[in-house]
């Protein structure tokens, strides 16, 4: 269902009246510039976005900033961490928009948006659970254990999105060439366009 909803949104959003006009998705992916553009602000705003969480995920370590209330860092970064979020998001999205099949079929994309997940969740716990009775330890040089832990799951988790991301664009594992089976597997190779073909086939 899921992949019948991308050929949709890759192949007919936006698609002209002639039968070799392009849809929206497939004009985005074309453009050498637009794309390039999105690439690069997605980068860019992740120079924001990380290096904004990881001051705070420090203090709440209590190996940066040490004399500095936690409310005092949060309160002031906090507003450049979420705008540099939605940045992340947006230009994330327009970019999985330009090639959604590819990027549906991409064991590093999947594995990505699993640690996303799990680093936003851990955004939450921490701020309407572990911050409740932040007051009693704003000050402390060693923050609780319960706000070290998150700040440490939050560093480890924004790490390995980063490195996930990054690992995109390497076509090590990509659908249609001889894989390990849990390779096709996890990928769904066998419904993508270029199908699956197990190693342990081709080197018998
Ligand atoms: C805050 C969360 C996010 C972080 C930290 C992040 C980080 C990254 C990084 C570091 C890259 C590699 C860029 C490069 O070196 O070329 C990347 C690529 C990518 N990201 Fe994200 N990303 C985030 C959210 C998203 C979201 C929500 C989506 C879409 C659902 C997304 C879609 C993509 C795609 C499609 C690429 C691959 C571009 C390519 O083909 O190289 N990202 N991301």
């Amino acid at each position: 269902m899921i992949r019948e909803f991308l050929v949709w949104l890759a192949t007919q959003v936006g698609k002209g009246p002639g039968e070799y006009d392009p849809s929206w998705s497939e004009g985005l992916a074309s453009t050498l510039n637009v794309w390039g553009l999105l690439e690069g602000s997605h980068v860019l705003s992740l120079m924001l976005f990380a290096g904004t969480i990881f001051l705070v995920d420090l203090r709440l370590l209590g190996v940066g900033f040490k004399t500095t209330p936690i409310s005092v860092i949060s309160d002031r970064v906090l507003p450049l961490t979420i705008f540099g979020f939605a940045l992340m998001v947006v230009t994330g999205l327009l970019l999985f928009y330009a090639k959604p099949l590819l990027y549906y079929h991409n064991l590093w994309f999947r594995l990505k948006l699993i640690f996303l997940a799990i680093a936003v969740i851990n955004i939450f716990i921490f701020h309407y659970r572990v911050q409740k009775d932040r007051h009693l330890w704003d000050t402390a040089v060693k923050p609780p254990a319960k706000a070290r832990a998150s700040a440490l799951v939050s560093i480890v988790s924004w790490i390995v999105v980063i490195t996930f991301g990054r690992f995109i664009a390497y076509d090590w594992y990509e659908c249609g060439k001889p894989l390990p089976h849990w390779a096709n597997v996890a990928q769904e190779c066998a419904i993508s366009e270029t199908g699956a073909i197990d190693l342990d086939e081709v080197v018998k």
